[in-house]
């Protein structure tokens, strides 16, 4: 497969699954083109032209061009420079590797972190708290963000992987957007007892399985194996990073009782304690490999010879359906 096609192949599937809904997505992709009509000066020159047809700001190529082969993968959940000396020893004992498909952002998709955020909003939404509540919680926690990755060493990864010849693209809401839609409908839509219930479940999926065999299963970190799990969501999952801790208070206040979540800060888990809300803490890597493992699935059946060597934390699971 060329690079171009794979990414745009990506981006079309991240939009199918996003909690803002396609309509909502292209609207805003309108917008910004005629946005970028008017701009002059500056502001022109500095225009991020892959806004006008790709809604995520955290995905993105970083290395190559369109016509680079990206057919064998290295597949990694965080791939830096050390990933790329090891694609580079592999390469010359012989093994085919075109190209790095990478989770975490890295380069400009890691600058452009913040700006995918405002997903949570429409995720909130989709659980019963009002956007404009959710828009004005979110709105410091972004700048929080953005302040903090400005500070970044960020352009790394890129320039190695540029040094050694490797194309490199990062999907991160990509793919978050679809374990996103993997648990709500395999574990939030169903019907459990107690908490324990929804672990045994969780339990059943491949990735959280591998996972748990090696010392790092799903654990429940407020509320315990006994308690009611009430409404079940899994808001943790993608928006690009943690949202603020006062989004607790509003789930609970919308009538949440469950959330899933790849990692929980302590000022969260705190908040959640106080009102209640019960957190199933999945594993952050088992949760990044599935969603990973879906959008593979996919391109599989367009290019049934892409190869995927697993590293960093990735773990290959194949899928017919799901
Ligand atoms: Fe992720
Ligand atoms: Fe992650």
């Amino acid at each position: 497969m060329k690079l171009k096609k794979f990414f745009e192949r990506a981006v079309s599937l991240g939009i199918n699954y996003d909690p803002r809904g396609k309509e909502r997505i292209a609207k805003m992709l309108k917008k910004t083109k005629e946005k970028e009509k008017k701009l002059e000066g500056k502001e022109k020159e500095l225009f991020d032209v892959e806004r006008t047809w790709n809604p995520f700001p955290d995905c993105r190529i970083i290395a190559g061009t369109d016509e680079s082969e990206f057919t064998h993968l290295m597949v990694g959940i965080d791939i830096e420079t050390p990933e790329l000396l090891l694609a580079d020893r592999l390469r010359s004992q012989g093994k085919k590797i075109d190209g790095m498909l990478i989770h975490h952002p890295e380069g400009r998709a890691l600058a452009d972190l913040d700006k995918v955020m405002p997903v949570q909003i429409d995720l909130l939404a989709g659980v019963g708290v009002s956007v404009n509540q959710a828009e004005g919680l979110l709105r410091p926690r972004m700048e929080k963000i953005w302040r903090a990755i400005h500070a970044d060493n960020l352009f790394r990864t890129e320039r190695a992987a540029e040094l050694l010849g490797f194309s490199a693209v990062c999907c991160h809401t990509i793919t978050d957007n679809l374990v996103w839609a993997f648990m709500e409908k395999h574990i939030c839509k169903h019907e459990y007892d107690d908490l324990g219930e929804i672990v045994n479940a969780i339990l059943e999926i491949p990735e959280y399985k591998k996972f748990a065999l090696k010392g790092n299963p799903p654990i429940i970190v407020s509320g315990s194996r006994s308690s009611r799990p009430g409404k079940i969501c899994a808001t943790e999952f993608t928006g690009g990073t943690n949202g603020p801790e006062e989004f607790f208070e509003a789930k609970a206040r919308a009538g949440v009782g469950t959330v899933l979540s790849m990692h929980v800060t302590e000022k969260s888990l705190e908040e959640a304690k106080k009102h209640n809300v019960n957190i199933i803490q999945c594993s952050h890597m088992a949760s990044d490999a599935l969603g990973v493992n879906l959008m593979l699935d996919d391109m599989k059946k367009v290019d049934p010879k892409m190869t995927f060597l697993e590293v960093s934390g990735f773990i290959r699971i194949e899928r017919k359906k799901w």
